[in-house]
């Protein structure tokens, strides 16, 4: 048996740990030879197929480092490959077609919802084996309770919560601190719960400023000369705008509603503010513990899948277990975070606002 495996779409902690885990389970537990495809779908495109032979020996040690031993890419959709000067090209069949090149019999993709959707557009064109394993630090796909790299993130942007509010309270300043997650607020409402932060702002309820500010004074008339915000990165403006801007290569990206939040606050209340952007900081560094252990389940599981011939799924951790999911309903549409969500009402009774509470009552 040759199998395959890829890491795809933005990087986050855990991945090596995940391809550790397949390794010693496809090696170990059945025998088989793994091959590491480099750079995600750009590694199926060159020719020769830019591929290595992993082994137990080659994946040791990697189980607490971040990144990926193999690479990845978010951008360069097979499917509308960008060309330096001319328009966009279908280079699909080339990909799928690395996968024979490579004599595979199956292959593991690592990937968010929108690898995973490309993934399998090319299972389906090239007549792939294909298993998924979700791994994104946004935690925005459906059916798994948890992705790889979510926890990590989270550990970070917690720790940055608290480190601000020191030099919150010594300044007596409100911090805000901007945080990824993309069109959804998981970062910031498991960080601002794990932080003690004062108001989160997530894309899924929409706020006011007036709201914002209530709850900066309310503070301030409480003694509390100083007060933290989380601010998810795609939260609209105040007027209800996005806040993108265009990068160097036609891409739209979030950033900058954290600078717009302070500056908010700060004319309305006269409160000295500050802003961080914590960005790709969320993504490096040591795997926290949890997605180590997701990780490690997760690949374990994915080989099993393989050996059993059950393909078209994704893992997931649902109850405290690992399931699978055909990948199909995972990727059908990205999972934001609902306004009625057990950890909104445990922020929401811990006093911590969201900026809709004007006029909620
Ligand atoms: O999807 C993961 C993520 O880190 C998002 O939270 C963020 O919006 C985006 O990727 C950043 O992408 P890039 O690595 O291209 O800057």
């Amino acid at each position: 048996m040759r199998l395959g495996l890829l890491t795809s779409g933005g990087d986050c902690a855990g991945l090596n740990a995940v391809i550790r885990a397949v390794v010693r389970r496809a090696v170990l537990g059945h025998g088989w030879q793994v091959f590491g495809i480099r750079q995600a779908s750009h590694g199926l495109l060159s020719r020769p197929v830019d591929a290595t032979e992993l082994t137990p020996d080659s994946v040791a040690g990697v189980l607490n480092l971040g990144g990926t031993l193999l690479g990845t890419t978010n951008r360069d959709n097979p499917f509308a490959y960008p060309s330096r000067d001319g328009p966009r090209t279908d280079r699909s069949a080339v990909v799928a077609a690395g996968y024979h090149e490579l004599r595979l019999d199956a292959l593991i993709g690592v990937g968010g919802d929108g690898s995973l959707s490309i993934l399998r557009r090319l299972a389906e064109l090239g007549g792939w084996n294909l298993v998924g394993i979700p791994k994104t630090i946004d935690n925005d796909v459906r059916h798994t309770e948890h992705a790889i790299g979510f926890n990590s993130a989270v550990a970070i942007a917690t720790e940055a919560v608290d480190r601000l509010h020191v030099t919150a309270a010594s300044h007596s300043r409100v911090m805000v601190l901007e945080v990824m997650g993309r069109d959804a607020g998981h970062i910031a409402l498991a960080a601002g719960v794990a932080g003690g932060a004062d108001v989160i702002l997530i894309p899924e309820i929409p706020y006011t400023m007036a709201a914002i500010c209530a709850k900066v004074e309310e503070r301030r008339r409480q003694g509390r000369s100083f007060s933290i915000v989380v601010v998810a990165e795609s939260v609209r403006g105040p007027a209800g705008e996005t806040i993108t801007y265009m990068d160097a290569h036609g891409q739209s990206r979030y950033g900058g509603i954290g600078a717009l939040i302070a500056q908010e606050i700060a004319v309305h209340t006269g409160a000295e503010t500050r802003v961080t952007v914590l960005g790709h900081v969320q993504r490096g560094g040591a795997p926290a513990p949890l997605d180590r252990v997701l990780a490690s389940a997760f690949g374990v599981y994915a080989v099993d899948l393989v050996a059993a011939g059950r393909y078209d799924r994704m893992v997931a951790w649902q109850n405290r277990r690992v399931v699978d999911v055909p990948i199909a309903e995972a990727i059908a549409h990205y999972h934001a975070v609902d306004p009625d969500d057990a950890l909104v009402h445990t922020a929401r009774g811990l006093g911590i606002a969201f900026g809709d509470e004007v006029g909620r009552d």
